[in-house]
């Protein structure tokens, strides 16, 4: 490929004064000398080429004489009679065609060693790459090994194509074939390596989430098969016709031996949806309030964390409940109530609940020292209890919240002590009791707005033996119930129809 350049660089040179006047030589001659032979040099690169040696001996057959007036004569003989202008036209030709094929030769050359040269460098990039794979093996997914699979594959395409254009063989192409090959053993060894099983574990992460999905979809197709709940706070409904099984939240932050205790969630009707979460076990002796816990998200709650500290000395029983940023519990040792700030953990108010029996007098079934048991719901604060007049049948009385005094009160027929335990929604007071150690029963029920009473047979999933309080969340609408250390909630679901033979 080099000769052609500079024999077509001397070609022209050649063909001008072959087709031109031949006359003009003389004038060429700069040397006056007589004796000396005048040399012409036709061309620099004249003899240097071996193509180009025949033309040169064609010229070579002249003489040069001197006449009388001393002028110089030069004179040439061609060797053929007619000039080979026809192979001088098919030479020239030639030489066009060779000059353009190697153009393009050329120009493919400059595109190849810039394509090697960005595959080299995707190459390095390459091996960087998977030498990181290689060094760590959690990091990498899926996703890399794809990419760089996908990106050798190109490579080794692009080497086939250099391969076939690059008749013969060059060194860096082989080279370049030899280390994408390297490269594709590589990562399927590291595929094979794969110890963590990370891929399949992400691929199973992927089938169970495509599970998941799956679950949901059927769920919302059932969802129209429920009646659509009530809006939060609303009671357009007919009454708690069944609950959820139960989420199992979390172990009550003080552990396994606290069983008795109380949880929920702050009901205010002017900010309904943001009330804070409350943890109250009572000491192991099951009688005692004294720690408890608020976290401002469920999410603390759940890890345990941000909880906000607080110590009364002392509550009694398990009948606390948390309304308006307040708690409200039974105070030790006596028949009074009282009411907690929950900003300042200051006792704001403490009064006698009339006539409330109390100290285990009336509790409920399986669960001690809760003779009085309050409750919150859409209308506010209310009050569970029995009096030795009402023969230990439960009381329903309707609190003031601000001032703790009684507002009104409903006499039930329903035994207290035959009760595990009970709640309120609505203004209708629901109780349960215990039909085995895994389910518990809405059995009974107290319309305060229609003074109706009446049996009811919905069952409560528990996890653990013994329901130690039930409070119901307005907004959620939710049971948080405490059950032997666990903190559990249900989904309320509510009749359809509003109100009317509860
Ligand atoms: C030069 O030309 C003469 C006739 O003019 C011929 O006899 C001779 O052979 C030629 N020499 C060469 C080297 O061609
Ligand atoms: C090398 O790979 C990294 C990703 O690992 C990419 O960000 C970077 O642009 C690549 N460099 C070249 C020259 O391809
Ligand atoms: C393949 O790559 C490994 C690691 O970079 C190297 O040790 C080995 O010599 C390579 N083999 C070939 C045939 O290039
Ligand atoms: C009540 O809810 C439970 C748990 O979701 C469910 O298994 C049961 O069939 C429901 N009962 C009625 C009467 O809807
Ligand atoms: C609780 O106490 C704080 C600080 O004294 C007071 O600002 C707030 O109004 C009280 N909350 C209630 C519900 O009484
Ligand atoms: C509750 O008590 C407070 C303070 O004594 C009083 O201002 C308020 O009117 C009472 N509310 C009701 C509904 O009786």
């Amino acid at each position: 490929m080099r000769l052609g350049l500079p024999f077509l660089l001397a070609l022209p040179f050649l063909l001008g004064p072959a087709a031109g006047d031949w006359g003009d030589l003389e004038t060429l001659s700069p040397d006056p000398s007589p004796s000396s032979f005048p040399s012409y040099d036709f061309s620099p690169g004249f003899s240097s080429g071996s193509g180009s040696s025949s033309v040169s001996q064609s010229f070579s057959n002249f003489t040069g004489s001197k006449d009388d007036r001393g002028t110089c004569q030069c004179s040439i003989t061609l060797p053929d009679t007619t000039f080979p202008v026809e192979r001088v036209e098919r030479l020239e030709y030639t030489a066009h065609i060779l000059s353009e094929k190697f153009k393009i030769e050329l120009s493919k050359v400059k595109e190849y060693v810039h394509l090697i040269s960005v595959y080299e460098k995707k190459l390095v990039n390459l091996t960087v790459r998977v030498e990181i794979m290689e060094k760590d093996t959690i990091q990498y997914s899926e996703l890399d090994f794809e990419l760089i699979k996908i990106e050798v594959k190109e490579m080794q395409k692009l080497i086939i194509r250099l391969k076939e254009s690059f008749v013969g063989s060059s060194e860096i192409v082989d080279q370049l074939e030899v280390e994408i090959r390297n490269l594709t053993l590589v990562v399927e060894k590291l595929e094979t390596l794969d110890k963590n099983n990370v891929l399949s574990i992400r691929r199973e992460i992927v089938a169970l989430k495509d599970r998941l999905k799956e679950c949901e979809a059927s769920k919302s197709e059932m969802v129209p098969a429920t009646p659509p709940p009530p809006a939060p706070g609303s009671c357009s409904h007919g009454g708690v016709v069944n609950v959820s099984r139960p989420a199992v939240v979390q172990l009550n932050w003080q552990g396994f031996s606290y069983k008795y205790g109380a949880w929920g969630r702050d009901y205010s009707p002017q900010h309904p949806g943001t009330g804070l979460y409350w943890v109250a076990p009572l000491n192991t002796d099951g009688r005692y309030l004294e720690y408890y816990r608020l976290y401002n998200t469920l999410d603390d709650l759940l890890l345990y964390k941000h909880a906000q500290h607080y110590r009364i000395a002392y509550g009694q029983g398990s009948g606390t409940a948390v309304y308006n940023n307040n708690m409200y519990v039974n105070w030790y040792n006596t028949g009074n109530i009282a009411k907690v700030n929950l900003s300042t953990n200051k006792v704001a108010v403490t009064e006698t609940l009339p006539n409330a029996a109390y100290n285990n007098r009336f509790s409920y079934a399986n669960v001690a020292w809760q003779d009085i048991d309050f409750a919150v719901d859409e209308n506010g604060l209310w009050v569970i209890y029995s009096t030795e007049a009402n023969t230990g049948n439960m009381v329903i009385s309707k609190l003031n919240d601000t001032s703790l005094v009684v507002l009104n009160t409903w006499y039930t027929k329903q035994y207290k002590p035959s009760v595990s335990n009970a709640f309120m929604v609505c203004g209708v007071l629901y109780a349960t009791r215990t039909l085995s150690t895994r389910t518990e029963e809405i059995f009974y029920y107290y319309d305060t707005n229609t003074g109706k009473e009446g049996r009811l047979e919905i069952a409560m999933h528990k996890m653990q033996e013994n329901v130690h309080s039930i409070n119901y969340h307005p907004f959620d609408h939710k049971l948080y119930v405490y059950n032997d250390g666990y903190l559990l909630n249900y989904d309320v679901i509510f009749k359809r129809e509003p109100q009317q033979d509860v």
